[in-house]
């Protein structure tokens, strides 16, 4: 589907693809979740860290309808899975039945489903596809069963269906900001409290350019539990439960090894700017973001290690472009996609020189949107 369909284009088409697949039948209930880009504050959600992020006009759209007992069937990308179990197989169908399984195991009566899912945002490309993806799936279950959740609870379900049904090791950010992103579009997350403060993007003339090298990122890899591992080792000989209580001359100072000090370097650096980034929308400082943007991709690179030679390549080629205030890769890293932040004189200039960094990579605008919870007043209450 063509980048820049609206979430009712989306719900449509995700509509449309179930009637090929399954035929025509009752009506779906149909939902929409936006994806989400880390403005600054990457892989420091797992050390209970501080985000600065937004929710975006991309995401997933999900349609469900109720099918004859003992049958799931699933489509997507114009491949269709049928079976008899909504728990994980192996196949494609699994992460899209996650959430039935994980509203299961909180109590919640869910009957045999056909889906149909469609897509505006870009998978595997660190813009948080799967969270919408789960959020959208649960909300369309939610619907068609006419139950609703806590916002809390709905990116709870989320969650858990990434990480208890999946197996995959992520952090809560991005299930966070799919549901509970504030109508100005950006939000300021504290991943230890769980408290989330809204705020306005405030310039007009500045947007973010998004570019996705095509190389897919790995949050369920590896070397992404890697990352986690090394960094918790670090919080906890340290005793401490969060990067927020470290500071900088506290890691230096401390017996560490020589890998795990560079972990917790990124994220005690990385949550305080993410903090210093909240403070420069506050204050309409469009340069300091850029710049706090920058420094974020410095890090992620030389101490976090979760970058690539062509995400370094992409990030230089925009930050090269007049006008371009700041650039960074998005995501868990590993491959993915590369965030910008530009005046609109440059825009233009700016997605070419991405796109070009990265044999031809789409490079397209993002603009922030509400999260789910705006948008979805009957599913999600209070
Ligand atoms: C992935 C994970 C998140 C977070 C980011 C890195 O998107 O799902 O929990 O760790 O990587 O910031």
């Amino acid at each position: 589907m063509p980048i820049g369909d609206t979430p009712a284009a989306t719900e449509a088409a995700a509509r449309a693809a179930l009637v090929r697949a399954a035929g025509r039948g009752a009506t779906p209930a149909t939902a929409w979740a936006p994806g989400r880009a880390t403005l600054v504050g990457e892989h420091v959600d797992y050390a209970g860290g501080v985000v600065l992020c937004m929710a975006l006009d991309l995401g997933i759209a999900a349609a469900v309808r109720r099918a004859g007992a003992g049958r799931f069937l699933v489509t997507s990308g114009g491949v269709t899975v049928e079976r008899e179990r909504a728990e994980p197989e192996g196949d494609m169908a699994d992460r899209v039945l996650a959430p039935v399984v994980a509203l299961r195991h909180r109590g919640v009566e869910i009957p045999f489903l056909e889906a149909g899912i469609a897509a505006t945002l870009p998978a595997g490309a660190g813009l948080a596809s799967s969270a919408a993806l789960m959020v959208a799936m649960a909300a369309a279950v939610l619907r068609l069963t006419g139950t609703s959740m806590t916002s809390r609870e709905l990116a709870e379900v989320a969650l858990s269906a990434e990480r208890d049904v999946l197996g995959i090791p992520c952090g809560p950010l991005d299930q966070r900001a799919v549901v509970d992103t504030p109508s100005g579009g950006v939000l300021l997350l504290d991943c230890h409290t769980g408290a989330a403060a809204p705020l306005e993007w405030p310039w007009p003339e500045a947007v973010v350019i998004a570019c996705d090298t095509g190389a897919a990122h790995d949050v369920g890899g590896e070397e992404y539990r890697r990352r986690r591992h090394e960094t918790e080792r670090g919080l906890a000989a340290l005793g401490v439960s969060t990067c927020q209580e470290l500071t900088i001359a506290a890691v230096n100072g401390a017996d560490l090894d020589a890998t795990v000090r560079r972990r917790l370097l990124h994220v005690v650096g990385e949550s305080a700017r993410a903090v210093d980034a909240a403070k420069a929308v506050g204050s309409s400082d469009l340069e300091g973001l850029g710049r706090l943007m920058s420094a974020s991709h410095a890090s992620l690179r030389d101490l976090h290690e979760v970058s690539t030679p062509t995400l370094d390549a992409v990030a230089a080629a925009a930050e090269a472009v007049p006008g371009c205030l700041g650039a960074r890769m998005v995501g868990a890293g590993f491959g993915g996609t590369v965030v910008a932040l530009t005046l609109r004189s440059g825009a233009a200039a700016c997605r070419q020189a991405m796109s070009e960094a990265c044999a031809g990579g789409p490079a397209f605008e993002l603009r922030p949107s509400p999260g789910f919870a705006r948008l979805a007043p009957d599913v999600v209450r209070g």
